[in-house]
């Protein structure tokens, strides 16, 4: 369970400012959700959370411990699924097992990796298949097992349903969510990068929507670590109703303004 704050992060590729000075304050098992339009730089916010890019200025505390370099603490869940391509879908898992639990022997790997497999709803037949013989669904079900069986305690997603159909999406967010619940004393952070503002409201503790670049966090919501919302509340609750309507405008404006100084 750790908390995370970044304090005045200001980060650029080459000269070009990309963040301009986040402040972020995040509890101990909070499921963060990021929202922002296209470019305005959440994946590059989950980079620097990650550790696989360094802040201009400003820094990311862990438990009170700057974060410097990548870690197992950190886990990351990228959006184009990032399984190896030449491993099948158990061995992907086990790769990750083997970095992470160094006494664990080949038969722990496997009866461990095939738990996850199942955990994610995934038929045992899938544990020998190669990614490229996996649906995008199948393959995201296999990364979200691979990412929970290291079992950092902050988890990094970037817009991982993306690319899937409606059904296949919410199926998935419950996933995400009953796994997240789950472990009611050792709750995962995890932070959530969506451009949907509806399963940002189904998701999330928290909400932070990012302006566009160099972004600032333009706007927060938090239940106060509570999750309020659900599938069938957000289109009835009138505190959900209100909330949605607010980030629909809030991100809307952002369009408007950026098209009228274009102008
Ligand atoms: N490796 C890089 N080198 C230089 N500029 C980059 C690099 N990666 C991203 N950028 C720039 O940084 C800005 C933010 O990109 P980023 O990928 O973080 O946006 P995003 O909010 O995740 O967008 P999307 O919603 O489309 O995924 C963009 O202007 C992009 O062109
Ligand atoms: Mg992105």
């Amino acid at each position: 369970m750790l908390d995370v704050s970044v304090k005045h992060l200001s980060f650029s590729y080459d000269k070009e400012l990309i963040l301009a000075d986040i402040d972020m304050e995040v509890k101990a098992g909070a499921f963060v959700c990021l929202l922002g339009q296209s470019g305005c730089g959440k994946s590059t916010f989950l980079r620097l959370l990650a550790g696989l890019e360094k802040p201009n200025s400003g820094e990311i505390l862990v438990d009170n411990e700057p974060v410097t370099k990548a870690g197992l603490q950190r886990g990351v869940v990228f959006q184009d699924y990032g399984l190896f391509p030449w491993m099948s879908a158990g061995e992907n898992i086990m790769i990750a097992l083997k970095q992470r639990f160094k006494n664990m022997n080949a038969d722990q790997r496997k009866a461990e990796a095939l738990r996850r497999i199942k955990d994610v709803e995934l038929a045992e037949s899938n544990f020998d298949k190669l990614p490229k013989e996996l649906s995008g669904g199948m393959k995201q079900r296999c990364a979200i097992a691979r990412a929970f069986s290291i079992d950092p305690p902050i988890l990094l997603m970037d817009e991982p349903f993306g690319a899937l159909d409606a059904v296949t999406r919410a199926k998935l967010q419950d996933l995400v969510l009953d796994l997240w619940r789950k472990e009611t004393e050792n709750r995962k952070t995890i932070f959530f990068v969506t451009h949907d503002v509806d399963e940002a409201l189904i998701l999330a503790t928290d909400i932070f929507v990012l302006g566009q670049s160099p972004s600032k966090i333009i706007y927060k919501y938090s239940f106060n670590g509570e999750k309020k919302l659900d599938r069938n509340t957000i289109y009835d609750d009138p505190q959900a109703m209100e909330l949605r309507n607010n980030l629909i405008k809030i991100i809307h404006n952002e369009i408007q303004i950026k098209t009228n100084d274009k102008i």
